[in-house]
């Protein structure tokens, strides 16, 4: 089966085709990080606009280098939330409209489950079940994983979201847009012991995150200093390492309460080359499995969409001749 996936759910016009028998045969991402960085973060409507502009010559460039034509496709997977809501119309309306002018089945993805599969793109993809922690810019949630649409939430945040406390850290010590890897680059340079951040809610039995307080203890951290380029570097260091001590704590204790023996990471803070460190140290004391994306498959990608939407097709799932796009989406829904 050939499917055809599309995202538009924020910064990241994308498309893909992937092949249930081959695998992925190509993925194109556009990113609006230079649209959007004038002002420090996504700006909603530039977002819808910009999508507009470069999703259909995205896609004809797809199919060009690709060689497919329409005939050849299947089905077409699109991204129908959670996310930015003039965003997600722009690739739901398009998605929707080329499946009923080829003739073949849409089907509306939601944005989390495609992050959350995107490791079954690699080579040595996890078998079911596992635990899957998804870091985001819109999401941290700790989810056991039984098979495709089979979620328990175990844990999320009750504030910012991971990557959302790195991007306003990022925004506070004037670093730039998007704040991940701003921070992760200023802080190898750092030296992370020299602050001590607290670790919200790990002294509490559970699984919920809190991040919020952490961009204020690095705002107040750097006003109190004397503000030198080390001072930042060092502020940079000790945040990355407290947000990403806390999601190792998180991951340990989900994986203790479980029994589980595979540990899934997926979302743009999965790109975290620390993160990603620290959590192979873990795996190795639990005698446990960890997998990740590859870096370009941890960001916003429609090869995840095409993926996710596939897996749904061919269990005869299809969506009715309806538009679908809906900014905010239970993953537990599905
Ligand atoms: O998954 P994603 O591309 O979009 C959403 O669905 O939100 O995630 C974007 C988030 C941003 O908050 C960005 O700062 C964060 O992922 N991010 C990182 C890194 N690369 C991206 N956070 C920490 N370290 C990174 N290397
Ligand atoms: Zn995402």
């Amino acid at each position: 089966m050939l499917v055809l996936g599309i995202e538009t759910s924020c910064d990241d016009t994308a498309v893909a085709i992937y092949d249930s028998v081959n695998g992925l045969l190509a993925h194109k991402v556009y990113s609006q990080i230079d649209v959007h960085k004038l002002y420090g973060g996504v700006v909603p409507e530039l977002a819808a606009r910009d999508h507009l502009q470069k999703l259909m010559p995205l896609l004809l460039d797809l199919f060009k280098e690709t060689k497919i034509n329409k005939n050849q496709l299947n089905g077409i997977a699109y991204t129908a939330g959670p996310g930015l809501i003039g965003a997600l119309m722009v690739g739901a309306s398009i998605g929707r409209t080329l499946g009923w002018a080829f003739g073949i089945p849409a089907i509306g993805v939601h944005h989390m489950e495609g992050h959350l599969l995107a490791p079954m793109l690699e080579a040595c993809p996890p078998a079911f079940p596992f635990i899957a922690l998804l870091v985001s810019g819109g999401h941290t949630q700790l989810v056991s994983v039984e098979d495709i649409g089979k979620y328990i939430l175990l844990g999320e945040s009750l504030d910012d979201a991971a990557g959302e406390a790195f991007d306003k850290t990022a925004k506070l010590l004037g670093l730039g847009y998007p704040g991940g890897p701003a921070i992760a680059n200023l802080a190898e340079k750092g030296d992370n012991k020299r602050y001590n951040f607290p670790r919200p809610m790990v002294d509490r039995p559970g699984l919920d995150f809190s991040f919020s307080g952490l961009k204020t203890f690095a705002l107040n951290t750097w006003l109190n200093s004397n503000q030198t380029e080390k001072t930042k570097a060092d502020t940079a260091a000790a945040f990355q390492t407290a947000v990403i001590d806390i999601l190792v704590i998180k991951c340990r204790r989900a994986l203790q309460q479980t029994g589980l023996k595979r540990l899934v990471i997926a979302g743009g803070v999965s790109a975290n080359q620390l993160l990603r460190q620290q959590l192979a140290i873990m795996a190795n004391q639990l005698n446990i499995e960890v997998y990740f994306p590859r870096v370009a498959f941890c960001t916003d990608n429609a090869a995840m969409i095409a993926y996710a939407g596939c897996q749904r097709l061919l269990r005869g799932q299809q969506d009715e001749l309806v538009i679908k796009a809906t900014a905010r989406w239970s993953l537990t829904a599905l």
